[in-house]
């Protein structure tokens, strides 16, 4: 393994002892021991042989011998060592090595000065594993840091500062680059690992190549950030993917210069070219290897306070679906609006996760709107972490032209859809005189309360319906299939979730049937019509249940009996349990027979403990204006139901 020998890190025992430096004539090198800028106030000197230097400076051909006056030199010393290489001369292809390689006890700094012909281009190899950019400011892990800079008109342009273990083999520069190798006094490497190769111009200030070998996210920055990128000049990143992976650009931030021509842009070869504003969104799901290019303007150059052009961005590798594409036809779909979107989860690192409505144009959230055929695909690895919600107003605005029953029905391509439709909501709105009806024949439904929930994995998915009007919203109930509630009438606007279990089936969702009409106004917030099928216990509770039915509000329920049928009424406690500051509660009961007799009782009054009733009857609860602060109106019940035997006689009931 390359980066094995390139690492060989050894740890070097502390120095109290003299050292000797050699330089041979050939040597095209020199070597600087200086003191670093903010060390400690005790003295420590350079003894050569007198202890009065605070430099020492050795260059080709001369041998120096020298220690140090106290026992941590390395506290106060630094030393670099830089050369010159000029490829012009035929030096080059060439694999840098440390020398001289006895230099330790002292944090180093190794500089090769690289030189080639005029706008011939230079080009720097890393052996594995290569390397990864940091933010100037930063440190390595290991504290051996590579810093690489170029020239543009006799000023040096740092390309990037970077440690081991990365992306980046290659970095290419025109005409002169210096690579400075910075070491720990107390780590000596044997090989740095890096070839620098002469040839043709690159015809860009410098070309920085990355080679994925795995999942990984990296973050890369513009030549001289946080500074200004030179005027006139592009940068250009390659990247290549391994086989079966996709990538996404994102850019963190960037700043943008003053022009005086030209623009700064930003262009790809994906491998296709396109070109990008810095402030457009950046393509996503990019399958094949490419490259970008950073380019700048001609610079107003008299605006010096400007912030200039800077900018860093991520690149994420991670396996991807390749090209496939999923429909969504909403073509017959008109007020539907579709999101796709990433469900809440709560770990901190999540790969990238994209939704794609065209090649490259990804987005971690899509809106779609019905009337249009969509092909979608996905830069994910768990589509399980995306959701789709799906919303439809339907509105009716004068009755004698919208009034007939018409079905809630799911676009079958959105229960195909590869990503779980979350919810669909129906929205209705009408004026304030127009009230609402769903009716479900088929699938009766069941109110889901605490003394009978409903078992959403099993039935597939729920209903929330809510209520509104301008000023505020009320959730009248939860629902699922198979219960007793034939009907609910509703006042106000209303919205009727259908919601799905996490991993729920969705073939399930062919058993939703529901059909909804605007009909004429009703009072109550909510009528019911309950229509038992079996002889299960039914239960039932006050629109709202959570916080309450809202003041004055009412609702009324219609149970529906057979001619051979009786109920059993109950309420879930003794008093209604609230105490009215305006107005009356009551709980009315009363069959829905000419003349029969009325239960009704006040807030302050007991509930019934039990009624028996023998035909189809009303229940009706309405509210005062309770005192603020204090109980909100409500109401369980549930009722029970006994076949009569033949011959029996149905008496009234007695109030
Ligand atoms: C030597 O380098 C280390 C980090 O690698 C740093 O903390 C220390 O201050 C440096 N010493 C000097 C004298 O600059
Ligand atoms: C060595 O090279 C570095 C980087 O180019 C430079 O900053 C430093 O001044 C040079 N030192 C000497 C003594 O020339
Ligand atoms: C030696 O270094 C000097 C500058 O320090 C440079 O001008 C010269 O080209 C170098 N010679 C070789 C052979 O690289
Ligand atoms: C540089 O090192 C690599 C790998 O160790 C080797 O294949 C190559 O031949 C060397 N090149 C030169 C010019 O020494
Ligand atoms: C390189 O970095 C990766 C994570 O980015 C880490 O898993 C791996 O151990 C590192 N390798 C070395 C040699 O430091
Ligand atoms: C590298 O430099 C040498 C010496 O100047 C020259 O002969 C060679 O053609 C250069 N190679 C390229 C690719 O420019
Ligand atoms: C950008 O990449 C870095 C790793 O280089 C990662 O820590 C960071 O979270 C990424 N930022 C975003 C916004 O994805
Ligand atoms: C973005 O850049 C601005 C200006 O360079 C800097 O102040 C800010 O901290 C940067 N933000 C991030 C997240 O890097
Ligand atoms: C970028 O990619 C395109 C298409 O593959 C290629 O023509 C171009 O030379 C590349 N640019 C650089 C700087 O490598
Ligand atoms: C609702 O009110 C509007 C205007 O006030 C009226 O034109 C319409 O006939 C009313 N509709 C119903 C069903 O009462
Ligand atoms: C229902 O919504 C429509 C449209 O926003 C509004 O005009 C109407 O007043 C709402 N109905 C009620 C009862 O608030
Ligand atoms: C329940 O009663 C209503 C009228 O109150 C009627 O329209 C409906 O058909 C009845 N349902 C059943 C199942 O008997």
């Amino acid at each position: 393994m390359l980066h094995l020998l390139w690492i060989a890190a050894l740890l070097l025992p502390p120095l109290t002892e003299s050292y000797t430096i050699t330089l041979q004539p050939t040597d095209n090198l020199t070597i600087h021991i200086k003191r670093a800028t903010n060390t400690p106030s005790q003295p420590c000197n350079i003894c050569a042989p007198k202890c009065n230097a605070l430099s020492l400076a050795i260059s080709r051909g001369q041998k120096v011998d020298y220690t140090f006056d106290c026992s941590t030199p390395e506290k106060y010393f630094i030393m670099e060592v830089n050369r010159t290489i000029d490829c012009s001369s035929g030096m080059c292809p060439l694999n840098i090595s440390l020398q001289p390689t006895n230099l330790h006890g002292l944090n180093r700094t190794f500089s090769w000065n690289i030189l080639t012909s005029k706008n011939n281009g230079l080009i720097f190899g890393f052996s594995g594993p290569w390397l990864t950019q940091i933010d100037p400011s930063s440190q390595c892990p290991d504290h051996i840091r590579f810093k690489i800079s170029t020239y543009v008109h006799d000023s040096s342009y740092s390309i990037g500062t970077f440690c081991r273990n990365g992306t980046i083999t290659r970095i290419k520069v025109q005409e002169r680059g210096v690579i400075a190798l910075s070491l720990p006094w107390n780590l000596a490497i044997k090989d740095p690992g890096i070839s620098i190769t002469n040839r043709s111009s690159i015809k860009s200030l410098s070309i920085v190549e990355s080679t994925f070998s795995q999942q990984s996210t990296v973050t890369l920055l513009s030549a001289n950030y946080p500074d200004p990128f030179p005027t006139n000049e592009q940068m250009t990143w390659k990247f290549n993917l391994p086989e079966n992976h996709a990538a996404a650009v994102q850019f963190l931030n960037h700043t943008s210069p003053m022009c005086v021509k030209k623009e700064e842009n930003v262009h790809y070869y994906l491998p296709k070219p396109a070109l990008h504003k810095l402030t457009d969104s950046q393509p996503a799901n990019i399958l094949q290897n490419f490259n970008l290019s950073l380019e700048n303007c001609e610079v107003d150059t008299q605006k010096t306070a400007h912030p200039g052009l800077s900018l860093k961005f991520n690149i994420t590798v991670q396996r991807s679906q390749g090209d496939q594409l999923y429909a969504l036809d909403l073509t017959k779909e008109k007020g539907l609006v579709v999101h796709i979107k990433k469900r809440f989860t709560g770990r901190t690192f999540t790969p990238v996760c994209l939704i794609c409505k065209a090649p490259m144009v990804c987005d971690s959230e899509l809106v779609l709107e019905g009337g249009r055929y969509y092909k979608i695909s996905f830069l994910c690895e768990q589509l399980s972490s995306l959701m789709v919600t799906a919303e439809k107003v339907i509105e009716c605005w004068d009755l004698k032209t919208c009034n007939s029953r018409m079905p809630l029905t799911i676009p079958q391509t959105l229960i195909d859809f590869p990503v779980q439709l979350e919810s669909y909501s129906w929205k209705l709105i009408a004026p304030e005189n127009i009230s609402n009806e769903i009716v479900s024949k088929s699938v009766y439904l069941q109110q889901d309360v605490v003394d009978k929930p409903c078992n959403a994995a099993a039935v597939g998915f729920t209903y929330d319906i809510f209520s509104s009007t301008n000023k505020d919203t009320l959730k009248v109930g939860a629902f699922c299939p198979n219960g007793s509630i034939e009907k609910i009438q509703l006042r106000d606007n209303v919205t009727i979730t259908l919601k799905t279990p996490r991993n729920g089936n969705p073939a399930k969702l062919l058993t939703h049937d529901l059909h909804v009409s605007f009909v004429s106004f009703i009072k109550e917030v909510s009528i019911f019509t309950v229509s038992p099928k079996t002889e299960d216990m039914i239960y039932l509770e006050t629109p709202n249940y959570e916080s309450g039915l809202p003041d004055y509000a009412s609702a009324s329920w219609s149970i529906n009996l057979t001619k051979k049928q009786s109920a059993k009424l109950k309420f879930g406690k003794d008093k209604m349990d609230i105490s009215c500051e305006k107005g009356s509660a009551y709980v009315n009961i009363m069959e829905q027979k000419d003349g029969s007799p009325e239960t009704v009782r006040r807030e302050d009054q007991q509930l019934p403990s039990q009624l028996n009733i023998y035909s189809t009857f009303w229940v009706n609860i309405s509210n005062c204006k309770p005192w603020t602060g204090t109980k909100k109106l409500k109401l369980q019940f549930c009722i029970t139901f006994n076949q009569i035997s033949p011959g029996e006689i149905k008496p009234s009931r007695p109030g």
